[in-house]
């Protein structure tokens, strides 16, 4: 269905594609793993039209073709969706889907019959989706699948979804993929980027993996397993386990009482309480959407609670603004990066020394940075946590996903924190890092510091909490132990059931 021949691809300096074959055949999943900034991503902007090639041939569907921009790959039967939705929250399903893709005025589009299309391609994929419901009421996980209809309405025979189930719970991911087998069924092809090795063996029947730009391998999923995949992605063996001593507790650092936050649509955090001790991991499990943002960002300083204390090291710290938290001691790592963490069109020299800039050794008079301060942090943050490309001068925009979140995750743990606030710590991130950013967690807990960590991921936080809670609708309905406690049970707690 599509062969790409010797793609090459450059931004400036930076060699996105080096050399890029790879072979997908008609109504299959294909899989492309690889590296943070292997090119993946690159890779597959050049089928969908998104940037032009340097070098090389695509064939798709027997031809060769040149596809100069999404509309050429959109007449081919080419969709994509991408890893940060494009959907305009206060309009229906519908007009979302419709708009771009008919012609004529305004006063020619036949809604009603582009509402029936929708609900027939939804009945038939079981994709429970109602072309007049509006976007910003539903999940990310329907959302999806709304991206989904976006394509399957302009005709798309080829897929390419890049990183899509990395906001997906558990059994969003099981019923996405439900619904990839069904297309799969209906003939049609479907490209996969993922970093989840589990998701790989699941779903897709080849893989190709990328490194520094080039396709360095291809297997038929059949003939592999996690351990091959992991080595031939990054190079080297892949500790997949987490490995840790018991944790040592001592005094209580956070202190939580009755918190209630309001959110978009009343109470997000409903009367919680919970302490974080010195040298714990506490982790909080929970589906997404059930208060854990808002938790999160009222400890944070970034959102004031209604009611409710919390305490850091014995001190009502409640009302303290994000900055006071910060200089107190308290590190954020957020789940959404482009919104909270990084300055995107600023460079890495600058993200480095967000949020303390204005204090030594950043500082050296009021508004009056020192250069080498600066460029002494940057560049320990790109070698300690490995931020690739090692550029202090490019922009964080031109990072990949997972290098971005190395540079924010370098630079939170730079402040050498006495409690640590993280969410999400490896979404986005390739199986290398994730084995880097968990054995650092577990580093700073053994220095004695404390750790809050929320992630949609159950195994990673069971594997890393030393104490497990888990959030519905705003409370924390139950403690497990992470190290007996089963899926089955902890998914129970989360959902209600
Ligand atoms: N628009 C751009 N301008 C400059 N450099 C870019 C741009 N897009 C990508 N790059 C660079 O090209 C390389 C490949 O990036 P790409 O996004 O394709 O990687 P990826 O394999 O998708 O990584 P990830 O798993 O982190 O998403 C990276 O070094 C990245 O910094
Ligand atoms: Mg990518």
């Amino acid at each position: 269905m599509l062969e790409l021949k010797n793609i090459k691809k450059a931004f400036g300096d930076c060699v996105a594609n080096e050399d890029v074959s790879l072979t997908v055949h008609r109504a299959t999943i294909h899989a492309i793993v690889g590296e943070n900034g292997a090119g993946k991503s690159t890779a597959m902007k050049v089928v969908y039209g998104f940037y032009n090639p340097d070098h090389g041939e695509i064939i798709f569907d027997g031809k060769l073709v040149t596809i100069r921009n999404p509309h050429d790959a959109i007449a081919l039967g080419i969709g994509m969706v991408h890893q940060h939705f494009m959907l305009v929250d206060n309009m229906t399903v519908a007009e979302n889907i419709i708009l771009g893709a008919e012609t004529g005025s305004a006063a020619n589009l036949d809604l009603d019959k582009a509402n029936a299309n929708i609900r027939k391609m939804s009945d038939d994929l079981k994709l429970n989706i109602d072309p007049n419901a509006l976007i910003e009421g539903l999940s990310v996980g329907q959302q999806q699948r709304v991206e989904l209809l976006k394509a399957l309405y302009r005709d798309a025979k080829f897929l390419i979804l890049d990183e899509p189930t990395a906001v997906l719970s558990p059994q969003e991911v099981e019923e996405f993929f439900a619904i990839l087998r069904r297309m799969k069924d209906q003939a049609k092809t479907i490209v996969i980027i993922t970093h989840k090795l589990d998701e790989v063996l699941a779903i897709s029947d080849e893989v190709t993996v990328m490194r520094d730009g080039r396709t360095v391998g291809h297997v038929k999923t059949s003939e592999t397993n996690a351990k091959d995949l992991a080595r031939m992605i990054v190079g080297r063996d892949v500790l997949l386990r987490v490995e840790k001593t018991d944790a040592n507790p001592s005094a209580n650092v956070l202190e939580v009482e009755n918190l209630v936050v309001d959110g978009r649509h009343g109470r997000a955090v409903d009367g919680v309480s919970f302490s974080v001790r010195a040298g714990e991991i506490v982790g909080i499990a929970g589906i997404e959407g059930n208060g854990q943002t808002e938790l999160i960002e009222a400890l944070a300083g970034l959102a004031k609670p209604r009611s409710g204390q919390i305490s850091f090291e014995g001190r009502n710290v409640t009302d303290r603004s994000a900055r006071e938290l910060k200089e107190l001691g308290i590190a954020h790592i957020p789940e959404d990066r482009h919104k909270r963490g990084l300055l995107l069109n600023s460079d890495l020299s600058e993200n480095s020394v967000l949020g303390v800039h204005y204090r030594a050794p950043i500082a050296v008079a009021a508004g009056v940075m020192s250069s080498s301060a600066i460029e002494k942090r940057v560049g320990e943050i790109i070698e300690k946590f490995d931020v690739r490309p090692p550029n202090a001068e490019l922009t964080a925009k031109s990072l990949s996903g997972g290098n971005q979140q190395k540079l924010i995750i370098g630079r939170e743990f730079e402040l050498d924190p006495t409690l640590l606030l993280v969410s999400q710590p490896t979404r986005g991130v390739d199986i290398g890092a994730i084995e880097f950013i968990h054995r650092k967690l577990i580093e700073l807990r053994d220095k004695g510091r404390a750790v809050l960590l929320v992630s949609a991921e159950l195994e990673e936080v069971t594997a890393l909490a030393d104490r497990l809670l888990v959030i519905r609708e705003g409370k924390i309905v139950g403690e497990v132990d992470p190290k007996t406690a089963s899926f089955e049970e902890i998914g129970l707690l989360m959902t209600g059931g």
